[in-house]
């Protein structure tokens, strides 16, 4: 019996473990959206992530804590709706599995029922185990994510480097092997050394894949509208700018005004 559509060549979770054991790097971007998810799978990400970064980066939120489970499978589903190969992994926004593992699984449930996703992605180490456990066992795939957690932004007193002191180091050890031994397929590493990246990233047989925490990680992610120079203001020492398209559409908007305003556009070429 066919399980997948018989020309499905999705990126699976397994492949992905099978990457870090050949050695080979993971690609991973945000997507909120057909249009710009189609584009990425077409570049050959394996990974795009709807992440609940959608709060800061399309609505002007100031942090992330404001998504919505709603608003994370629309834009789960729309993101999904322009993939053919990559694996969709969409975050579980804040409130929606930290109270009780049945919350946890419903609305995760919900995701990968609504959105098609592949996996879903939540913040935490060691505390979170028992709830990545009980998703893995219906069957609900869990990337982790450890360092910097932005839903936790306000206790950890902004978007810092974690892991900095020899215990914390320790501790985010102990909290991916914690989340590699609930059975999660993989983890993102946010905002902490390259030095602490590689030690976590050698004692897990899962990917890590790190934003902010160097060379060392399995895999890298960025947030997309970032690293295409959309975020103008937007200069962390970790993000590199591939693009400048935030410049490059001020220039198109101001070319289009002005070709309107002198009588310019639309040419007789534009015209019927
Ligand atoms: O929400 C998000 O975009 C993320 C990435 C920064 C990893 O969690």
């Amino acid at each position: 019996m066919a399980y997948l559509t018989a020309n499905t060549k999705r990126v699976t979770t397994t492949e992905l473990i099978r990457m870090k054991a050949a050695g080979k790097r993971i690609t991973m971007l945000t997507a909120y959206d057909t249009l710009m998810a189609g584009i990425l799978d077409q570049a050959g990400i394996d990974v795009l992530l709807v992440g609940d970064s959608v709060s800061t980066v399309l609505a002007g939120e100031e942090t992330t804590l404001t998504a919505t489970l709603d608003q994370m499978i629309y834009h789960g589903r729309i993101a999904r709706r322009g993939t053919s190969r990559a694996l969709v992994v969409v975050d579980l926004p804040f409130l929606t599995y930290q109270v009780s593992i049945e919350d946890a699984i419903r609305n995760a449930g919900r995701v990968m029922q609504e959105t098609g996703a592949g996996g879903v992605k939540l913040e935490g180490g060691e505390n979170l185990a028992p709830t990545i456990r009980a998703l893995v066992d219906v069957g609900i795939p869990v990337m982790g994510h450890l360092g910097f957690t932005p839903q936790s932004v306000h206790s950890l007193g902004g978007a810092k480097i974690q892991g900095k002191e020899a215990s914390a180091a320790d501790r985010l050890v102990s909290d991916a092997k914690a989340v590699e031994q609930a059975g999660a397929f993989a983890m993102v590493l946010e905002l902490i050394p390259a030095a602490v990246a590689e030690r976590v990233t050698k004692a897990v047989s899962i990917p890590t894949i790190g934003i902010g925490a160097g060379i060392h990680c399995d895999g890298q992610v960025l947030v997309t509208h970032d690293m295409l120079g959309l975020n103008e203001g937007f200069a962390p020492k970790f993000l590199k700018k591939y693009a400048e398209l935030g410049k490059a559409m001020k220039e198109a908007a101001e070319q289009f005004a002005a070709d309107v305003r002198e009588g310019k556009y639309p040419g007789p070429e534009h015209s019927h």
